[in-house]
C-alpha cells in the first residue's frame, strides 16, 4: 500500500461525501478513530465536530490525555460524559454478547443524540477490517458494526456512516497514522476495544468492579510495557477465591493478566514474560487492590481463546 496515496485518496473521497454538509467524527483516542479523526480534519475541517464519548469504561486518565493530544494537533475534541448511560444499559447484563449489544445500542443511541443535535449527517468512525471479518464471521458482536444487514444506518439512525478504513489491517492504520503526524504514543498505542473495559470484566458491569479492572490495568501496562507487546492488560473475573488478608480469610478477586503477541490479532500468541516481571505485577495488584486475592498469567493463544474475555 502506499499511504501517501491511501490517504490522498480517501481525503478526496470523505469531501465528495459530505459535501459542505455537518459530519460527527467519533473519536477513542486508539489508533484506528485518531487516524480517521486526522483524516476528516484534513478534508473537510470546517464541517467536521470531534466527539469523544466518555462511557466511564476508559483507561485512567485517558479521555483528558486524549483531548491534549489532538488539542496540540490544533484539533478540538468535545468530551461528552454518557457514564450514567451506559452503566444503565450493561446493568444487570451477565452474558457476553448481551452486555455487547447493549454497549452497541448505547454508543450508537448517543451517537444519534450528538449528531442529530448538531445537525449533522454523516458519522465518521474508525472501523477497520478486522472488525468487519470478526463480526460476519459471528465471533464477536463490535460495537461498530451494525448487525442488522440490510438495515443502513441512515434509516436506523437517521445519519450515514463514513468508514475510510474499513479495507485496512490494524498495521497499515499504523503507517496512516504516522503519515498523518500523530504522536508515537497514538501510531504505536496498543488497540483498546470500543467497549473498553467491559470486555475485561467478566459478569456484570459496574462502576465498582471496573474500577478494579483500571487499577489493575495501569500496573499491568507500567510493568509490561518496555516489553512493547501487541496488547497487555487485566482482566476481573465473575469468580472469587479464597485468600488471607491480616490473618483473616478473605473471599476475594481474581485478575487474570493477558498479554499477547499479534499482527492483525485474527491470531494472537501469549508474551513470554519474565518470570520476575510476573511476580512483580502480582505483589503489586495484591498489595495496591485489597480485594483481589489471586492473579494468573493467562497462556491461551487466539484461537481457541480470543484475545478480550467477553
Ligand atoms: P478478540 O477479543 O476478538 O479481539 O480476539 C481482537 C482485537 O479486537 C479488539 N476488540 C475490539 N475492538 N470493538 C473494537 O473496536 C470491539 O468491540 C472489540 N472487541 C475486541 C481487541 O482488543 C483485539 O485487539
Amino acid at each position: 500500500m502506499d499511504v501517501k496515496e491511501f490517504i490522498d485518496q480517501r481525503v478526496e473521497e470523505i469531501k465528495t461525501i459530505v459535501g459542505p454538509e455537518m459530519a460527527i467524527s467519533a473519536l477513542s483516542g486508539g489508533v484506528d478513530s485518531s487516524a480517521c479523526t486526522v483524516l476528516a480534519h484534513w478534508a473537510i475541517k470546517d464541517n467536521m465536530k470531534v466527539i469523544f464519548i466518555d462511557d466511564g469504561l476508559m483507561r485512567k486518565s485517558e479521555p483528558q490525555e486524549v483531548q491534549k493530544v489532538f488539542a496540540d494537533l490544533g484539533i478540538t475534541v468535545e468530551i461528552i460524559d454518557a457514564q450514567d448511560e451506559f452503566f444503565m444499559a450493561l446493568k444487570g447484563k451477565i452474558d457476553p454478547e448481551e452486555k455487547r449489544k447493549a454497549f452497541r445500542n448505547a454508543f450508537y443511541t448517543v451517537f444519534k443524540k450528538a449528531v442529530l443535535d448538531s445537525g449533522a449527517r454523516f458519522l465518521i468512525q474508525g472501523t477497520i477490517a478486522a472488525d468487519i471479518i470478526e463480526t460476519k464471521g459471528g465471533v464477536k458482536t463490535q460495537h461498530n458494526i451494525l448487525d442488522q444487514i440490510g438495515i443502513s444506518a441512515e434509516d436506523q439512525y437517521g445519519y450515514k456512516l463514513v468508514e475510510p478504513l474499513r479495507d485496512l489491517f490494524k498495521h497499515q492504520v499504523r503507517e496512516v497514522a504516522k503519515e498523518l503526524g500523530l504522536p508515537e504514543a497514538i501510531h504505536q498505542r496498543m488497540p483498546f476495544p470500543g467497549p473498553g473495559l467491559a470486555t475485561r470484566v467478566v459478569g456484570e458491569v459496574t462502576p465498582e468492579r471496573v474500577e478494579v479492572v483500571r487499577k489493575a490495568t495501569v500496573i499491568v501496562e507500567e510493568e509490561i510495557i518496555g516489553l512493547k507487546p501487541f496488547q497487555a492488560f487485566a482482566v476481573l473475573l465473575s469468580d472469587k477465591g479464597t485468600g488471607i488478608d491480616e490473618g483473616k480469610r478473605l473471599f476475594g478477586d481474581i485478575i487474570i493478566v493477558r498479554s499477547v503477541e499479534s499482527r492483525d490479532a485474527l491470531t494472537a500468541e501469549p508474551t513470554p514474560i519474565p518470570w520476575e516481571t510476573l511476580m512483580t505485577i502480582s505483589r503489586r495488584i495484591t498489595a495496591e487492590l485489597p480485594n483481589v486475592v489471586r492473579v494468573a498469567y493467562e497462556i491461551t493463544p487466539k484461537p481457541p481463546a480470543t484475545i478480550e474475555y467477553i
